[in-house]
């Protein structure tokens, strides 16, 4: 790297996973996760929901409609497809299909280890993705989790699901949430198990903005926020920086010429992440910088 790094804590703006190497392979699968750890990512994000028996699954939708075959299987509940209608042994009969223009479920040259890599997966297999690939890549593979909805039994899931793993706040974690509430409530929580994972509020500048930069800085190491927002840009990422509040962006999705361009340009303006669908263009672009 040449350019100045004028992010908060003067490394390298990380390259987070956003729902795998979505841009691949399906999205929160443990083939797209592994991928991209293969890729050189530093975090893989995974969104959280719960289902009916109350066990944590990475998928981004409240409904299994759009990611799996549950239509081919399975008769509505309740009139939807929702996840917190079906049990985890139903969910695990599933397959995660491409969705958001993938063609196919391969992707050149790569082959998953799991034998099984496009069910929906448990926070829990991806937890223990990150930490073989850990092991096998000898660099720690970090996690930020996303609870996607607000709810206690999610936060206290997911705290003492890391927990039980061994995480402590000095290792690679992010928890994430668009409820400011539920990052407080994180926030309460752990300290209270003596823990410290990193945490941000998620939203638009406009959002962030008006829950106060210096307020979110009482609870929260951090603001992911969406790049495409009113008001995002240098002058923002400069004032979280002034609050000790890390940026970082959603969503990187360019997979066109313009990418490497629009990599350099949040770079430059000092953001210290990047959700991206294609994390071998996010890293790319950083070695470039
Ligand atoms: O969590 C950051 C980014 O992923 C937010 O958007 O909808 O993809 O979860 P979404
Ligand atoms: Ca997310």
């Amino acid at each position: 790297a040449q350019a100045a790094l004028n992010t908060l804590d003067g490394k390298a703006p990380l390259v987070i996973a956003h729902r795998g190497a979505s841009g691949y392979l399906p999205e929160h699968t443990l083939g797209g996760y592994e991928l991209a750890v293969k890729m050189g990512a530093d975090y893989i994000e995974p969104d959280l929901q719960l289902t009916k028996d109350g066990q944590l699954v990475a998928m981004h939708d409240t409904s299994l409609l759009r990611t799996t075959n549950v239509a081919d299987l399975y008769a509505k509940r309740n009139g939807g497809y929702n996840v917190s209608e079906f049990t985890l042994a139903e969910i695990k009969t599933l397959t995660v299909k491409p969705t958001g223009g993938l063609a196919a479920t391969s992707y050149q040259g790569f082959t998953p280890s799991s034998a099984d890599p496009y069910r929906v997966p448990t926070f829990q297999e991806v937890i223990d993705l990150a930490k073989s690939q850990s092991a096998l890549t000898g660099r720690q593979i970090g996690l930020y989790p996303e609870a996607k909805q607000a709810d206690p039994l999610m936060e206290d899931l997911i705290l003492s699901t890391l927990v039980a793993n061994g995480y402590k706040g000095s290792d690679k974690v992010f928890i994430q949430s668009f409820s400011a509430d539920t990052v407080k409530s994180i926030h309460a929580k752990q300290q209270a198990l003596g823990v410290d994972f990193q945490l941000v509020v998620l939203g638009s500048a406009n959002a962030i903005n008006n829950l106060g930069l210096a307020n979110i800085a009482q609870y929260a190491d951090g603001v992911g926020v969406s790049i495409t927002s009113s008001g995002m840009g240098q002058s923002f990422i400069e004032a979280a920086h002034a609050n000790q509040l890390k940026v970082h962006g959603y969503t990187f999705s360019k997979f066109d010429d313009t990418a490497k361009d629009q990599y350099l340009q949040w770079y430059g303006y000092g953001i210290d992440g990047v959700f991206s669908n294609y994390t071998d263009k996010a890293l790319a672009a950083r070695t470039e910088f």
